[in-house]
């Protein structure tokens, strides 16, 4: 493996791009190739099987374009598939999932505290979050609470309007979530409404658990740690963004977080 190999990351849609642009502002250097499994979303209430069997499938075309490392940019497919993902790759790439990251940053920053978490039904089912922080032993207390309908809205493109901003509400609203010191935005997709979700906190003392970022810098110090990490390259090479299926909203979207000369290749897992 060297610097040079491209990071794979893959998302059931849009939601994995807030990650890989926190990667690309915080490594302009290193070249993306993005694979939104647009024809299955959404992964959120999908059997830990399916989402396994697509996981699998993408992290082979990932390594077919000779990617160093596979990140699992989605918090339901990182519950569901990531032992099974790194058995797959073995030696062939480094794999990386958007929850160890989170963890750390709370085992850091919360011991003692209380923790809400929101995220899709697989995730929040899967209690993987609630047992490795359990694991930690620094008496954290974790509220899970599933949120579907964040992931549908956001697809949709409704990131500020009364329909978002009532969803939004209720979910937050909920019992479960009234004694939190801080808020884990446990779903890829939740950073693009996080001004909304901020706003609703506007007059309580809640933090924002933004994983794009901490997943971010985590693969930083990872690729810097393997000596893995492009540090300055004559030529970069352009970005690639794959799709099991072409929609208008994911192309939307893709250009509004890399700009508008980026180019969708239609890439279908099954055909
Ligand atoms: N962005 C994803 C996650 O982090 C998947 C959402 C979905 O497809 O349901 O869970």
């Amino acid at each position: 493996m060297i610097a040079e190999q491209p990071i794979g990351i893959f998302d059931s849609g849009i939601g994995g791009l807030t990650v890989a642009a926190a990667i690309k502002h915080l490594m302009p250097e290193e070249q993306i190739i993005y694979f939104g499994d647009t024809a299955h979303l959404p992964y959120g209430d999908k059997s830990s099987a399916a989402i396994q069997a697509y996981s699998v499938k993408i992290a082979d075309v990932l390594l077919r374009k000779k990617c160093k490392i596979i990140l699992i940019a989605c918090n339901s497919a990182s519950a569901a598939a990531f032992d099974l993902v790194k058995e797959y790759v073995g030696s062939k790439a480094h794999v990386f999932n958007v929850i160890d990251p989170v963890v750390d940053y709370v085992r850091e920053h919360y011991p003692e505290k209380e923790i809400g978490l929101i995220g899709t039904k697989t995730t929040v089912a899967s209690n993987v979050y609630a047992n490795k922080i359990e694991g930690l032993n620094r008496s954290i207390r974790l509220q899970s609470l599933a949120t579907p309908m964040l992931v549908p809205m956001i697809e949709e493109g409704f990131y500020k309007n009364q329909i978002s901003t009532g969803i939004i509400s209720e979910y937050l609203n909920h019992d479960k979530l009234q004694s939190i010191n801080a808020l884990i935005l446990g779903c890829t997709h939740y950073p693009v409404i996080k001004d909304k979700i901020t706003e609703f906190y506007a007059n309580a003392a809640v933090d924002i658990i933004d994983s794009s970022v901490i997943v971010a810098n985590s693969l930083k110090g990872y690729l810097a740690y393997h000596n893995l990490l492009v540090t300055k390259r004559v030529k970069v090479s352009s970005d690639i963004f794959l799709v099991s299926d072409f929609t208008a909203s994911f192309e939307k979207t893709t250009k509004t977080f890399f700009g508008e000369q980026i180019e969708l290749e239609r890439y279908p897992l099954w055909e």
